[in-house]
């Protein structure tokens, strides 16, 4: 299942995790990382784990999802305050390589096990471009076994941090070629492993035409879902990265012209041709409709 939303909450923060169950994205992050003061940071594990047991699966209005700190950071001991709350998946910041996200994998082997959670249940969403490092090696994506891997997302702020850029945005606004390369990279990287690829957040939370026009832009290039950073993003986000009615009434003429006829390659509809390509666009866009629906 496909997420097409994923709404990041600070894990320490009452008044916003209150708002979790009626925001309407298919996913909530609740956070424990870089939204949340070092030094609240045992608070937000106690709440985000309170949070959790009180919505056990198959009673959550949204998936839950929870962001933990890097290895070198505090990563195993928000991993087993939390685990034990069944939260539908863990996002990983700040990998250097896919290593990372089998490293990830093994500690929730053990982890479920430990807390009678079912084996392989805990899908992981890689936040896959923020050092240098990950950035160069997400090619080896392409020829990892990642079973747990669910998503891949990237972000331009940690890594023009790491690379000590004083900025990612060039002159016109648009990304400088780094960051371009680097989404475009990812999104590469997420087809070739089997992941949903996931945009990067749109900071400018009040701008809801800007966001509409970058989603739809993100969505036309192959992204499947969008990180939010506040409520009012969800609603944009899950219309624009579903496919529009228009969309679907075109993709079940194409399926259709193709059904029709035996043992051809190409269709003409209304004067214009379709081929293999278009046909295989047409059944991704009825699929994605199809789980964007339920
Ligand atoms: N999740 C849940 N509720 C949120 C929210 C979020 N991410 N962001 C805002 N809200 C709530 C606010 O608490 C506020 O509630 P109220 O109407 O009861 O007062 C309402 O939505 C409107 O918020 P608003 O006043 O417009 O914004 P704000 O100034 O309170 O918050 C941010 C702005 C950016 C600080 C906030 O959106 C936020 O914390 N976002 C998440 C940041 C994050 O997790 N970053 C890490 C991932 S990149
Ligand atoms: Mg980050």
């Amino acid at each position: 299942m496909y997420i097409r939303s994923m709404l990041y909450v600070p894990g320490d923060n009452d008044k916003k995790l209150g708002k979790v169950d009626t925001c309407g994205a298919d996913a909530v992050v609740l956070d424990l990382e870089d939204s949340v003061a070092p030094q609240n940071r045992a608070e937000a594990r106690r709440k985000v784990r309170a949070f959790l047991d009180q919505r056990p699966i198959g009673a959550r209005k949204s998936k839950l999802w929870v962001r933990i700190n890097a290895f070198d950071d505090s990563a195993l001991v928000d991993l087993a305050a939390v685990l034990g709350g069944q939260p539908d998946g863990i996002v990983q910041p700040k990998i250097d390589s896919p290593e990372d996200v089998q490293r990830l994998s093994y500690m929730l082997d053990a982890l479920e096990v430990r807390d009678s959670v079912p084996t392989g249940q805990t899908k992981i969403c890689a936040v896959a471009t923020e050092t240098a490092s990950a950035v160069l090696r997400l090619p080896e994506f392409a020829t990892a076994k990642l079973p747990r891997l669910a998503i891949l997302n990237w972000g331009a702020e940690d890594l023009s941090a790491a690379i000590g850029a004083s900025t990612n945005l060039d002159s016109s606004g648009q990304w400088t070629l780094t960051y371009r390369a680097t989404r475009s990279s990812m999104l590469l990287a997420a087809k070739a492993c089997g992941a949903q690829a996931m945009e990067t957040v749109y900071v400018d939370y009040r701008d809801t035409e800007g966001l509409r026009a970058s989603c739809r832009a993100a969505a036309q290039e192959g992204f499947t879902g969008r990180a939010a950073i506040h409520p009012d993003q969800v609603a944009p986000i899950n219309e624009t990265f579903s496919p529009s009615m228009e969309d679907v009434e075109l993709a079940k003429k194409v399926v259709a012209a193709f059904d029709s006829v035996d043992g051809v390659g190409t269709v003409g509809i209304d004067g214009k041709m379709f081929d293999i390509p278009h046909l295989k666009r047409a059944h991704r866009t009825l699929k994605l409709h199809e789980m964007y629906s339920l």
